[in-house]
């Protein structure tokens, strides 16, 4: 990879530490980072360098680490005492050159902005300077990015002032899971399933991103928020592009995106239902969590049934489910064949794309019982970590190289964002009752 200066904003947060430092860790150690790319942390805690590495070891985040190539690694490191909500531009130009005369590692510099939302824009004006014609400049954003088509088109206006949408990186962190990026691959590589993947042949989709545990200490920010903008915007609409896009022209990222795009296009909402948990399995009910409003009316679970309005795809249902407090942590794809043949008992196939945990494919068949002639259903099954090993890189891993090497594929484009947000607004709009749910079900009782 290039020489890069790696700019991380937000450097004491909890995303840093839990998961961008490991993951340049572990580029660092499988010799992916180039020798010359120094990591500036840039914080308004008063941290020196000592102190910055101790806070990053607290929770054994990198208690894997094998301690001499760790030592090595923290070398790349230097925390950089700003506070950036009352620097002026011109004093964290001249912090961030002097370390770059210091490390004479080139022009380029990739910023992270792990920081709250609110604060996206006035950081991208606050970088301007720091951008020059010599090397490159990439800016990754965190999400969210809006809460709703307009503040995602103010928030976009401003960054475009300062940024390309060439040099903006919108991180969906499910893009970078290997067994999402397996998604493309599999469908457009396997002439069996790439044949069958029209409405012809499938009868619905699911697809299901389901947690066990409940707001933690987000509250301030979930109960603001919410099942469908913290969820379904962003994570599951992705998942739902990747599945119903027609076939890219090539696999370049802009080819891949622009069949992205006219999926969002062309979504129409059926139903969706809304509910929150309450106490049960011995954990206490969302309005009871602390820094949770007693009467919110926030949903800690959706799910949508939805169309794309394509030839391919005509009438084909696609139920996207999300929940908090869900019986257990997993996040799938189910594609439910259409019935055939013979066999009036026949089930029908399903393909399941596991993508956590136990990431991995399983094509569910029918088969005769040898004891009974009837007909069973019976599992092959593809275990991504058995086959590929275990240490396949975490997200964060790969976005982060993507980033480095300049590939945009596993980030979101501008029409996309502009799309959702269009769409999601339209689905908020038309809020169902809210139903409720004890915590430790899958959601509230079936109808
Ligand atoms: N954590 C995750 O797993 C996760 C997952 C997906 C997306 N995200 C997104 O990533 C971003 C960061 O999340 P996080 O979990 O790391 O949050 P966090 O733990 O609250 O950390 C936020 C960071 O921003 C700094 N900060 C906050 N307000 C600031 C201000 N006004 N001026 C300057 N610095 C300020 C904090 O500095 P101080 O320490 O000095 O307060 C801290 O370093 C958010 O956009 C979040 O939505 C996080």
């Amino acid at each position: 990879m290039e020489p890069a200066m790696i700019v991380l904003f937000g450097s004491t947060g909890d995303l840093t530490r839990r998961k961008l430092i490991p993951a340049l860790y572990n580029l660092h150690r499988k010799g992916q980072l180039h020798a010359c790319t120094p990591i500036v942390a840039v914080g308004r805690k008063p941290f020196t360098d000592g102190s910055f590495f101790e806070h990053l070891q607290t929770d054994d985040f990198l208690k894997n680490a094998d301690q001499t190539e760790l030592e090595r690694f923290l070398k790349r490191i230097k925390y950089l005492h700003l506070d950036i909500s009352s620097t002026d531009p011109a004093s964290l130009k001249d912090a961030i050159e002097g370390l770059e005369r210091q490390y004479s590692c080139g022009k380029n510099k990739l910023f992270y902005l792990a920081l709250p939302p609110q604060i996206f824009g006035s950081i991208a004006r606050l970088v301007k300077p720091l951008k020059g014609d010599d090397g490159w400049q990439r800016v990754v954003f965190e999400k969210p990015f809006g809460q709703d088509t307009s503040s995602a088109e103010e928030l976009n206006k401003t960054i475009s002032e300062v940024f390309q949408e060439d040099e903006v990186f919108r991180i969906d962190h499910y893009l970078g899971k290997a067994s999402v990026q397996n998604i493309l691959s599999f469908r457009f590589s396997n002439a069996l399933f790439e044949k069958a993947w029209r409405k012809e042949d499938i009868e619905r989709v699911e697809i299901v991103a389901a947690e066990s545990v409940g707001v933690g200490t987000r509250a301030g920010y979930y109960d603001k928020t919410g099942a469908v903008l913290d969820m379904v915007q962003n994570h599951l609409l992705q998942l739902l592009s990747l599945v119903a896009m027609e076939p890219p022209s090539s696999l370049e990222s802009d080819d891949i995106r622009d069949q992205t795009v006219k999926v969002i296009e062309s979504l129409r909402l059926g139903s969706w239902r809304r509910a929150q948990y309450v106490a049960g399995s011995g954990k206490k009910g969302y309005r009871e969590e602390d820094g949770v409003a007693p009467d919110s009316d926030t949903e800690t679970y959706a799910s949508l049934e939805l169309f794309v309005d394509s030839p391919r795809w005509q009438g084909v249902p696609f139920i996207l489910t999300t929940g908090k407090r869900m019986q257990a942590r997993h996040a799938e794809i189910k594609v439910f064949f259409r019935r055939n043949g013979l066999y009036e008992h026949a089930k029908m196939n399903l393909l399941t794309i596991r993508l956590q945990p136990d990431e991995g494919i399983a094509f569910r068949f029918n088969a005769r019982d040898p004891e009974t002639g009837e007909l069973d259903q019976v599992d092959m099954d593809f275990c991504h970590p058995c086959h590929f090993g275990p240490n396949t890189a975490e997200a964060y891993e790969a976005l982060l190289a993507e980033v480095i090497r300049g590939s945009r594929t596993l980030f979101t484009r501008w029409d996309w964002l502009l799309a959702s947000w269009k769409f999601i607004d339209g689905v908020v709009e038309e809020k169902p009752t809210l139903e409720s749910y004890p915590a430790g079900k899958d959601g509230p009782e079936k109808r």
